[in-house]
């Protein structure tokens, strides 16, 4: 199946600061596709790109077989796009019926067509109520809410969102999170999102992309990448508990691959087997008579980020 996008090596700087370094990644039909990195890792200026919002200084941009350079307009048509920027995203005086009507005819819509999907996405996102609400006067979720049903409006097979559910209250993410989920999977679309919340991205997406310093060295599912560590689980002692002898016993048992400072005080053992690496690691406190503080922990998508981020962190800084 040919990707909806196919971008290689794109590459943005302002003036001397390199922002994207060299950024390549597909998206498929259907799929939700997560780049994740921290604060200035270059994800809003890679979609801003991909949004033709922002002309990039290098590399080549495929969407759905129209070249980014050549056929912007084209493209255009293509996707939705919602910035990070939400109080901006539309009139504050107008309704939210009113700007997503306002919006559909400038898409050259019919009244028709934008009543229907006006309709069909009122109700998805259960928004009816808040329909004829100055947007103004909308919570910040329901403001969310209205610019990203902007973003499906037109009914275009690609969606871009940067930081889609930022500041907005648990309940409310949970609910954009669905609706996207759904629509996405149902309606065959693409979805491309920027997100610092690991527990999010490891909910919704089906692939992350971990973008550090404008590149994207790593794709993978989100059970991948933390498969990827080659530990199932970490079993955490208290560091100033741990006589060092204890220490150097416990490396050396067999389910245990690696150790690391997850959080401060603690010790993290990253062992290959649950059951057998917590009983291994009893055993010897036992042996030694060691009364420690005793915890453990799935591997999460965070654990993943870190673990490359630190490698990268480490090239970078030769
Ligand atoms: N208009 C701009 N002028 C100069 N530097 C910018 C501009 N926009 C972003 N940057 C810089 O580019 C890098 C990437 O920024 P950005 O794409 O906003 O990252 P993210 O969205 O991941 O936080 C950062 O170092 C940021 O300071
Ligand atoms: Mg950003």
């Amino acid at each position: 199946m040919t990707p909806y996008l196919i971008a290689e090596h794109v590459h943005k700087s302002y003036g001397r600061a390199i922002a994207v370094e060299d950024a390549s990644l597909e998206l498929q039909e259907g799929e939700i596709l997560a780049l994740l990195g921290p604060n200035g890792a270059g994800k809003t200026t890679f979609i801003k790109i991909l949004a033709t919002l922002l002309v990039k200084d290098g590399g080549k941009v495929d969407i759905l077989g129209y070249d980014l350079d050549q056929h912007p307009e084209e493209i255009r048509h293509l996707f939705g796009y919602v910035g990070q920027d939400t109080e901006r995203s539309a009139y504050a005086r107008l309704t939210a019926r009113e700007n997503l009507v306002y919006f559909g005819r400038l898409r050259g819509m019919s009244q028709a067509q934008i009543e229907q999907q006006i309709e069909k996405l009122t109700t998805s996102f259960d928004f009816n109520s808040s329909l004829d609400k100055p947007f103004v006067t909308l919570s910040g979720g329901q403001k969310q809410a209205v610019v990203i049903m902007r973003a499906f409006l037109h009914d275009p097979p690609l969606i871009y969102l940067d930081e889609p559910t930022k500041g907005l209250d648990p309940i409310i993410a949970r609910k954009i999170r669905a609706f996207l989920k759904n629509t996405v999977i149902q309606e065959k679309k693409a979805l491309l999102l920027t997100s610092h919340v690991l527990t999010e991205v490891d909910e919704m997406a089906h692939r992350v992309a971990l973008i550090q310093r404008g590149s994207i060295p790593t794709t993978g599912t989100p059970a991948s990448l933390k498969n990827s560590l080659g530990a199932t689980e970490f079993v955490e002692l208290e560091k100033a508990d741990l006589p060092p002898a204890t220490y150097q016993k416990l490396l050396e048992l067999k389910p245990v691959l690696f150790t690391m400072e997850r959080e401060a005080g603690w010790i993290s053992f990253g062992v290959s087997d649950t059951m057998e690496g917590a009983e291994a690691i009893i055993h010897t406190l036992r042996e030694d008579h060691v009364q420690t503080g005793f915890r453990h922990h799935s591997v999460s998508l965070e654990d993943a980020f870190l673990h490359y981020a630190g490698a990268l962190t480490e090239r970078f800084d030769q």
